[in-house]
């Protein structure tokens, strides 16, 4: 087992990585203030792992309530929150009893509001089953619901008190979400570790094999970075910013859809490429580099073409993106491999050009 420590001073928390950690119940009890939780989840992780995760807690002398939602990004929505109230108030959780996300991001993230709001706030727990929740969603404290104008647009800053990623459930998960991870993965190696970009490269073929060593690593790496820019601005009022390179295309692509048409890492991949060939259109990148780009992706079974949506959508989704600031869009563009930054410096008249001309350039 490897552990990260995600450095926020009183509130710090560890994430442990490694295989068949989701019997470890004795991982999880230091941070339970009282013996009944609710594991919320959805119908296929359920299917998969609650037995098992059930099992281990109670065996640990654990009351536990299950939260069973369905499954997709269409139920990160109103409706679903209230369901998980319902669920908690029916069976009279309190203030103590802490909440257990089991699932992926979309669980992760709607969970996460749960226990931000749920009597002002109680105890959270990640239990990420997918490699993006492992790599990214379940660190950091951002929860959230869609809204039908903008993806992630209500939610609140919500640290977890501890993340118990088991690697060895990422050997049931579909290709393709193991390709939507992978989209967060590479993210870290272009916005801020060109050493681990490299290392993605020579190692794509086992990732996609689902090495466990390989895996191990990304999901390792991929935490110390986010752990990192976490502690460093949790809220969000710098350097965070920079996890979000390709996002504000990325939501556009979700939300102009529908939710649940692409998957988020799959929209990410895309949207990535757009910055990418918008900041080779500002002179930061050269052409090669963006092919390497879109070569590595390609590899990892993910998109490079956005859809066409039209620019004026595109461009009136991308202005519900949160980095608007007094009206004017910001995104997050690549200096270099390696080093994004954010900037509302950008000639308008070149976006246009890229979201015009997407299918002409790789
Ligand atoms: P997801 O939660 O929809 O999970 C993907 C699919 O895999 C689902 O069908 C799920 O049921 C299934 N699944 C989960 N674990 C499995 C397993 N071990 N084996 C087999 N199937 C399994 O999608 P996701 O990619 O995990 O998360 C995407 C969501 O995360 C988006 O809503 C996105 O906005 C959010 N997100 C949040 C943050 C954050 O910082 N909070 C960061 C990135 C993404
Ligand atoms: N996924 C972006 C962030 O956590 O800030």
């Amino acid at each position: 087992m490897r552990t990260v420590t995600v450095g926020l001073g009183a509130r710090a928390y560890p994430i442990h990585i490694g295989e068949g950690l989701l019997a470890r119940a004795d991982l999880i009890l230091p941070h339970l203030p009282q013996r009944k939780v609710s594991v919320i989840t959805n119908s296929t992780v359920a299917a998969l792992y609650l037995d098992k995760f059930s099992a281990a807690l109670r065996g640990a002398g654990v009351e536990i309530v299950p939260v069973v939602l369905p499954d997709g990004e269409e139920h990160k929505n109103w409706q679903t929150l209230n369901a998980i109230f319902d669920a908690l108030l029916s069976n009279r959780c309190e203030r103590k009893s802490a909440i257990i996300a089991l699932g992926g991001g979309v669980v992760g993230d709607l969970a996460g509001f749960a226990a931000a709001s749920y009597q002002r706030g109680v105890p959270f727990i990640q239990v990420p089953t997918t490699l993006l929740a492992q790599v990214d969603s379940s660190v950091g404290g951002k929860t959230a619901i869609n809204h039908p104008l903008g993806k992630n647009m209500i939610g609140a800053f919500y640290q977890p008190r501890m993340v118990l990623a088991d690697t060895a459930m990422l050997d049931t998960l579909p290709a393709r979400e193991l390709s939507a991870g992978l989209a967060e993965v590479i993210k870290y190696g272009l916005i801020m570790d060109l050493p681990f970009l490299g290392w993605l490269e020579a190692n794509i073929g086992k990732l996609n094999e689902r090495d466990p060593a390989a895996l191990a690593y990304a999901v390792t790496r991929s935490c110390e970075n986010k752990a990192a820019v976490v502690a460093a601005d949790e809220r969000e009022t710098g350097e965070r910013a920079l996890l979000n390179l390709g996002h504000t295309f990325g939501h556009a692509i979700e939300t102009g859809l529908g939710f649940g048409t692409w998957l988020h890492g799959e929209a990410v991949a895309a949207g990535t490429m757009l910055a990418a060939r918008l900041s080779e259109r500002m002179g930061l990148l050269t052409h090669a580099e963006v092919r390497r780009m879109a070569d590595l992706f390609v590899r990892a079974g993910l998109p490079v073409e956005a859809p066409s949506l039209g620019q004026d959508r595109y461009l009136e989704l991308m202005g519900h993106d949160k980095k608007v600031e007094n009206g004017k869009l910001r995104l997050v563009l690549l200096q270099s491999l390696g080093k994004a930054y954010m900037t509302s410096d950008f000639d308008l008249r070149d976006l246009r050009e890229v979201l015009a001309g997407t299918a002409a350039h790789v």
